[in-house]
């Protein structure tokens, strides 16, 4: 398997207003966002492309403009886990361009996506011209390490329940939509990758799905999961 190389490149329409919705680019001004906008390309991905394959050596970091990628990594049985999934104005692809190893994962599109890919040698010159953009970047690395922290404890000191509410709390950080105290993921994984991701079986995340939903912390309406109150769940099973 490779990273795919045919996404269509469309340069027709270039504008820098998606690179003022990314926040590490959120201190900078119009006149440098539209140099970083002349470094990169725009690319199109379909539903299912592989973006980043894991293992390949790194030569690009990539920002979502549109649409949703899912990071994961798989065992040698083909077995995969979802890592985190990101959304408009998130970044990957970072890391083997700052330690210069392999990519630590593979990315793919969960859905029709368009990335700004901006090649190694500008990105590393971007953080030198522009250290507020490294240092927020740090600050989204800092936040990635807290949810690794927190998965972490949940897969090692957690019994079912608690691996799969934290499951649950991932996706809506990653994926829902706040409301007023109420979460809504609109598209919830398949249960088996919740499953690999909580270190449980599918029937596991199933019974425990239905017992949340007994005690009145969620709802589930086909694909759609609400979490009645989001703070209030986090407190109960974290
Ligand atoms: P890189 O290793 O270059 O390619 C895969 C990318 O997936 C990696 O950079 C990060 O951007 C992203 N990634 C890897 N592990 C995680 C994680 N645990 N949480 C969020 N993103 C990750």
């Amino acid at each position: 398997m490779r990273a795919s190389t045919h996404p269509t490149t469309d340069c027709a329409t270039r504008d820098v207003s998606f690179l003022e919705n990314v926040p590490i680019f959120a201190e900078l001004e119009e006149p440098e966002l539209k140099k970083i906008e002349k470094l990169g390309l725009r690319k199109k991905y379909k539903k299912g492309n592989i973006v980043v394959l894991e293992k390949e050596m790194g030569a690009a970091l990539f920002v979502i403009i549109s649409g949703k990628v899912k990071i994961v990594r798989t065992d040698e049985d083909g077995r995969e886990v979802i890592l985190s999934i990101f959304g408009p104005g998130e970044f990957f692809g970072e890391m083997s361009l700052l330690d210069g190893l392999a990519r630590s994962a593979s990315v793919v599109a969960l859905a029709k996506a368009e990335l700004f890919m901006i090649h190694r040698r500008d990105f590393l010159k971007l953080l030198q011209e522009h250290p507020q953009v490294a240092i927020s970047l740090l600050g989204e690395l800092t936040t990635r390490l807290r949810k690794a922290d927190t998965q972490i404890k949940s897969l090692s000191l957690k019994d079912a329940s608690g691996r799969v509410a934290n499951v649950i709390l991932m996706l809506a950080d990653d994926i829902g939509v706040f409301r007023k105290g109420k979460v809504e993921i609109d598209e919830l994984p398949l249960q088996q990758d919740m499953a690999n991701m909580a270190g449980t079986s599918r029937e596991t995340v199933s019974r425990m799905i239905h017992q949340f939903i007994r005690e009145g912390h969620l709802q589930l309406d086909g694909n759609k999961l609400t979490i009645n109150d989001y703070e209030e769940f986090r407190k109960q099973y974290l």
